[in-house]
């Protein structure tokens, strides 16, 4: 069960953003990665669409040996896995616990901001999490849906980005907020963008990076660790191999060049 690889899924790309923090803290696992890249974005879909498109990505995972399951997805982890999380009995892990307890413990003003995606901010999940965890948090949300297909599309440092990124988080800035989690996996590529209009003393947190450290820690508390010195990674996806290959790489912080293979198991 150890040397079993950590199934990773995302509607795309955003979920590389765990896959590339895996893989400097625990550099020997084998990694099974599935980008819906097919269906992206889900952001904006309906809830039952959400639910149907996670329950699918959770089940072609399943079909490899894995010991883990990442939803390295924020729309998947706030709106359809408090409905999936029973109905399996594999550990499945979202992206905003890890968060959402890093944003409680290095808020210093206890304003929290939240960008997501459509769906992800409906649900509210970001800010009933927080609270549970401290209630004297103030969370402000804001929904930004044109960053998916910004990143998606390899325009995250463009004159473009700058200028959505200023409309979305202009209301965040007056808020105050010191700490602002970048709700949606895919938001950590527009990092640059964001903080130059958030500003330096503002701390972006990336729920992708901060699940793979949650996904450490249990891992060592389950005694699951490989003990193998260099994991392995698979890549597969639901569309263009070469499109994933290609601006994966810049999610990655390194060249895809195990091979990418396409699944077409998912009615679009
Ligand atoms: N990475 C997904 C998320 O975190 C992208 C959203 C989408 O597909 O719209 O929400």
């Amino acid at each position: 069960m150890k040397n079993c690889p950590i199934g990773v899924f995302d509607s795309g790309l955003g979920g590389l953003t765990a896959v590339r923090e895996i893989k400097r803290i625990m550099p020997g696992e084998d990694i099974i990665y599935f980008g819906d890249t097919g269906r992206v974005p889900y952001g904006n879909r309906s809830r039952e669409t959400i639910i149907r498109y996670t329950k699918e990505d959770i089940e072609f995972l399943l079909r490899h040996d894995i010991k883990l399951i990442i939803a390295a997805c924020g729309t998947a982890s706030s709106v359809a896995l408090p409905k999936l999380y029973d109905k399996y009995d594999i550990k499945i892990m979202g992206v905003l616990e890890g968060a959402c307890k890093e944003a409680v413990s290095v808020t210093r003003n206890k304003r929290v901001g939240v960008i997501g995606t459509a769906g992800t901010v409906k649900s509210g999940k970001y800010a009933e999490l927080i609270n549970s965890l401290d209630p004297n948090v103030q969370v402000f949300s804001n929904a930004c849906p044109m960053f998916v297909p910004l990143v998606e599309n390899g325009y995250s440092e463009s004159r473009a980005a700058e200028l959505i990124a200023n409309d979305y988080l202009l209301p965040l800035k007056n808020e105050k907020v010191d700490t602002l989690i970048l709700g949606c996996t895919h938001y950590p590529l527009l990092t640059k963008v964001i903080s130059d209009i958030m500003g330096d003393e503002v701390t972006l947190l990336s729920p992708g990076a901060l699940a793979a450290q949650e996904a450490k820690a249990y891992l060592e508390k389950e005694n699951l660790l490989s003990d193998k010195k260099q994991g392995v990674s698979e890549f597969y996806v639901s569309d263009s191999v070469d499109d994933f290959a290609q601006l994966g790489s810049t999610f990655l912080g390194e060249t895809i060049n195990t091979s990418v293979h396409l699944t077409e198991v998912f009615e679009q």
